[in-house]
């Protein structure tokens, strides 16, 4: 069993936490998760309703299990309904990402809930830890979803150097493998999105699980053209990672023009209520190409943290 600052913290069993993916992750894959021996998390997108996290957090709390709940920061000035509502659910963890995570640091403390931040440059970190935040997260740019610029082992080096808690790795980890080298380079534990898009407990489509297990690791595009197209406030330092479709094929890079092209904006909304993945985002990593089958989400995470045991004593043997 690996044991490291994030098991220890939270009682885990695998230092694997399943990422807060909104549309993705629900209550049943956080659920799943944490069955798993990690801690899950429950996604909440910045159009999501408190009835929403109070619904899909009752799942893993009817079971007892540890849950977390990913709330956007940008999103939270306009949406301070949501973190209230995540604080009403009382999850062990909650994450604080895209934006300054100061604001709701206390109010989660005060409530006796653990704050995790994504990080996405050296000064993000320093402004979280400096925020208070418990956990950082490092996400490198191989993310799937909303993601920054740096890859995730230089920043995750260099946050490791001026971070004085722990440290999470997310981005491109789909591997036990992959997660014994996060845990060799000095993180706590991995935070996986990616591995978890083809599992059935996901809220996404059983198409979408199928294109996901479809793809390979140069399919996907960091665009914004999908944010764009739909009026987003997503701030521009963070697009987001998806597989390449029709639409980013015809509309990426060219983001400036979408603004007036109402067409192309009723074409992405069409596609999201629709499912026609050939206009909507689905939002995958560069590990997407590890992921070839549809998986329980408690056996993710089991072969995970099995894997790198097996990794870790494999990588102890290298010593003369
Ligand atoms: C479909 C999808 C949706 C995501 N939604 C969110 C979200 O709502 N909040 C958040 O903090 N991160 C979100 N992320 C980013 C994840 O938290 C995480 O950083 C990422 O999945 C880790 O990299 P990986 O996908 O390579 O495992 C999302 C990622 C994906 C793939």
């Amino acid at each position: 069993m690996i044991r490291t600052a994030l098991t220890r913290t939270f009682g885990l069993a695998a230092p694997v936490v399943g990422a807060p993916m909104a549309g993705v992750a629900g209550g049943a894959l956080a659920r799943a998760v944490s069955l798993g021996g990690g801690l899950g998390m429950i996604g909440v997108g910045n159009a999501a309703t408190p009835g929403f996290v109070a619904e899909e957090a009752a799942v893993p709390a009817a079971d007892g299990l540890p849950f977390g709940i990913g709330l956007m920061a940008w999103a939270l000035e306009e949406r301070p309904e949501l973190l209230d509502a995540a604080i009403a659910a009382r999850p062990t963890l909650v994450g604080v990402s895209f934006g300054d995570p100061a604001p709701a640091v206390a109010r989660l403390h005060e409530a006796g809930i653990a704050v995790a931040s994504q990080v996405n440059t050296a000064d993000d970190a320093r402004r979280a830890q400096a925020a208070g935040v418990d956990l950082l997260v490092v996400q490198g740019t191989e993310a799937g979803g909303h993601t920054g610029h740096r890859a995730m082992l230089p920043l995750l080096q260099e946050v490791l150097v001026l971070a004085d808690r722990p440290v999470l790795a997310a981005g491109g980890i789909a591997t036990g493998a992959g997660v014994a080298a996060a845990l060799v380079a000095g993180a706590a534990g991995v935070w996986i999105g990616t591995p978890l898009l083809a599992c059935p407990e996901a809220l996404n489509s059983p198409a979408a699980r199928a294109r996901v297990c479809a793809a390979t690791g140069e399919d996907t595009v960091l665009t914004r053209a999908f944010d764009v197209a739909q009026g987003l406030a997503w701030p521009e330092r963070w697009p987001g990672r998806a597989l390449a479709n029709d639409f980013s094929r015809e509309w990426h890079g060219r983001e400036d023009e979408l603004t007036a092209e109402p067409d192309a904006a009723r074409r992405v909304v069409e596609a999201r209520r629709t499912g026609d993945l050939s206009a909507a985002p689905l939002y995958a990593g560069e590990s997407v190409g590890l992921v070839t089958g549809e998986r329980p989400a408690a056996d993710v995470v089991r072969e995970l943290a099995a894997g790198a045991e097996r990794a870790l004593r494999a990588a102890a043997d290298l010593l003369a």
